[in-house]
């Protein structure tokens, strides 16, 4: 198998830096096989993700997008025994899948994952004043980033750290005539970014096995 540089490296940060574990590789497993697309985050960007939850102390983390519960169960296991994570998911199927991957890793007693479009979930948990969360990660459809953008503001404090995934979609996002609506979902959130006052953000890009992509990161001031 041909692989580049960047993958190469990912292997070497991977069995240098991140332990073997069953529940991970199971989930990986399980998703592939049930036909799920191979969205899920990388070994290191789970393990980045977790860094980050960890340290905002995060007791309350809202996943926006689960697939088969790959960083759903990296984001899980920065909870203390008493945390919570929502995840929002609008397939069946894997929510399914992500169901089975968090018991395997035995989490189910820190997960919830809702069944709906994130949208619909999300306005909701606003209008009921569900409590505020300390993490909030964006990794569902592309095209609906500003609302969900919106929506974690809605459901932050002060100290909120909000991650976007697959802001840089190899590049595509420079497009400015680019008709995809996931593109074009992406540079809407910039622009809303840009307009939002009381944060502190930035983005870094990645490469690696997943190519070149990037994560918006966001703490609300
Ligand atoms: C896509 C979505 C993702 O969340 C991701 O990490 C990579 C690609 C996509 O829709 O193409
Ligand atoms: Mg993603």
């Amino acid at each position: 198998k041909n692989t580049s540089l960047p993958e190469d490296l990912d292997a070497y940060f991977e069995s240098h830096l991140l332990p073997s574990d069953a529940a991970l590789e199971a989930a990986d497993h399980r998703s592939q096989q049930a036909g799920l697309v191979p969205h899920a985050v990388s070994p290191l960007q789970g393990a980045f993700l977790q860094i980050l939850a960890k340290a905002v102390s995060a007791r309350r983390i809202l996943e926006i997008g689960t697939l088969g519960g790959y960083s759903t169960i990296w984001l899980a296991r920065a909870l203390p025994a008493d945390g919570t994570l929502v995840s929002l998911e609008i397939s069946q199927a894997n929510r399914a899948v992500a169901l089975q991957n968090i018991l395997d890793a035995g989490l189910s007693h820190l997960v919830d994952i809702r069944l709906g479009a994130a949208a619909d979930l999300l306005q909701a948990m606003i209008a009921s004043g569900e409590p505020s969360y300390d993490f909030i990660f964006i990794d569902a459809d592309k095209r609906s980033n500003p609302i969900y953008w919106e929506s974690a503001l809605k459901l932050s404090h002060k100290g909120t750290l909000i991650i976007v995934d697959n802001v840089v979609r190899n590049g595509a996002i420079l497009d400015d005539k680019t008709t995809d609506p996931d593109v074009i979902g992406v540079q809407d959130l910039l622009d809303l970014m840009s307009k939002s006052t009381g944060i502190t953000a930035t983005a870094l890009q990645t490469v690696g096995s997943k190519g070149h992509d990037g994560f918006a990161i966001a703490m609300v001031d």
